[in-house]
């Protein structure tokens, strides 16, 4: 049995909501991965006082809603938009300037979405990169204004900045979603006494409703195993015959779970067993078996609920029998490397057919992959990781040009799948 590590977006925002409320929060189970250390950084420079009081426990005492102190240094989120999109939207609610930047990788990646609604709540930008980009200055707001906003594309990180700034706004902020994206931010922020209502809007949207300058008090959070981790050893145990592997306490959120969902319409066995809940979030007990795999058609509307697995899913889908068409993965252009383009390249120079059909991806599965290829990272720990682990089930050893990045969400990912019998050289 493994426990991946602790899930990314929850341990960011334990972090940031622990900076904004008043007394101490107690997080266990944080990931101890560099983009969440970077966020621990960014809310010791505003005021927080953060220890880590064991292994991936941690104590973190904070300033209140809208406290933050001027940073004396620019805050540097290395390789995590997450990191970077929500301490910009709790900043913007503050009166305080603060300078934002990151890695090649985040310095190439669109601000302008945050930027925008944070500007209409009374935020001002200072000096950017081309485009809006990082480096960038942000004049936090002495007077916050609530607004409605109406995010223009299923994005967690522009529901989470918006909400984090109207914290400090009087009366509600209001977030409109038309898919809906991660919900952790509300169940988190309800959890440290926030008044945060949830409808349902559309067909697969969400309207979501707070109400400004609420007390958050400290809190007690367990943060589960990332499914989003958790999706490598899952996808390795299905492709290498003979797996049988155990996962214990990962995050069963449903706005999480679309690969599940999706390996299992393809044919994998996964049994979910144990349910429990901790601070809002669902998590379970999973046991996945070598199973044989068949291509399926992933609807665009899964999309969010699986964002971040669409590499590890072309993987399975190379191994499967038959075709496999994701769509609508438009948004995987502007993640931590352009996705679509360099799943597609993993998968070609390992001799598997996949063709980009406007924002579609389409792999041809036969079964086994040739492998033999070197699979370029482009700063990406996701396409390190699917990389390897298509290696695992391949004829032929995969290499890729940098494990460096593996660091950023899962810094035990080589020992933890070596101990589960993987050759890693
Ligand atoms: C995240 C939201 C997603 C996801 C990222 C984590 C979050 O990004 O890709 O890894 O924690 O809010 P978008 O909200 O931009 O889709």
């Amino acid at each position: 049995m493994v426990r991946v590590p602790g899930d990314k977006s929850i341990s960011h925002r334990a972090l940031i909501l622990g900076a904004l409320s008043v007394g101490e929060t107690r997080i266990s189970g944080l990931l101890e991965g560099e983009d969440v250390i970077n966020t621990a950084k960014a809310m010791r420079s505003l005021g927080a006082t953060i220890e880590r009081t064991g292994d991936y426990a941690w104590s973190v005492c904070g300033v209140g809603v809208a406290g933050f102190a001027q940073p004396r240094t620019p805050l540097d989120f290395g390789n995590s938009g997450t990191g970077c999109r929500l301490v910009m939207g709790a900043v913007a609610g503050c009166p305080v300037t603060a300078v934002f930047d990151g890695d090649a990788s985040l310095r190439s990646r669109p601000m302008r979405r945050v930027l925008d609604p944070l500007e209409l709540m009374g935020a001002r930008i200072g000096p950017t990169g081309e485009g809006g980009r990082l480096p960038l200055t942000l004049v936090g707001a002495r007077d916050p204004l609530p607004i409605l906003y109406r995010t223009p594309v299923a994005s967690a990180q522009i529901k989470s900045a918006v909400l984090l700034a109207g914290l400090a706004a009087p009366g509600n902020t209001t977030v409109i979603e038309s898919e809906a994206s991660r919900d952790h931010t509300e169940l988190m922020l309800r959890h440290f006494g926030a008044d945060i209502v949830s409808t349902p809007e559309g067909s697969h949207g969400r309207k979501i409703v707070l109400r400004g300058q609420p007390e958050l008090h400290g809190a007690e959070v367990v943060v589960p195993a990332d499914p989003s981790s958790a999706a490598f050893p899952i996808v390795a145990a299905l492709i290498v015959p003979g797996s049988d592997l155990v996962l214990s306490d990962v995050m069963a959120n449903p706005l999480r779970t679309g690969l599940f969902t999706t390996l299992r319409e393809m044919g994998a066995s996964i049994e979910q067993s144990e349910d429990r809940r901790d601070a809002g979030e669902a998590m379970a007990r999973l046991r996945v078996r070598a199973s044989r795999l068949r291509g399926v058609e992933v609807p665009a509307e899964r999309a969010p609920s699986m964002i971040d697995e669409y590499l590890v899913l072309a993987v399975a889908a190379a191994f499967a029998e038959g075709t496999t068409i994701m769509r609508g993965l438009q948004e995987l252009r502007v993640k931590e490397s352009d996705r679509l383009e360099a799943t597609a390249a993993m998968l070609r120079v390992n001799g598997v057919k996949a063709e980009i059909s406007g924002d579609d991806l389409i792999v041809e599965g036969k079964g086994h992959v040739p492998g033999e290829g070197l699979v370029a990272t482009h700063m990406d720990h996701r396409i390190a990781m699917s990389a390897l682990v298509m290696g695992l089930g391949a004829d032929k050893p995969v290499r890729v040009d940098d494990t460096a990045f593996i660091a950023t969400s899962f810094p035990d990912f080589i020992p933890m799948m070596r101990s589960l019998g993987a050759e890693l050289t």
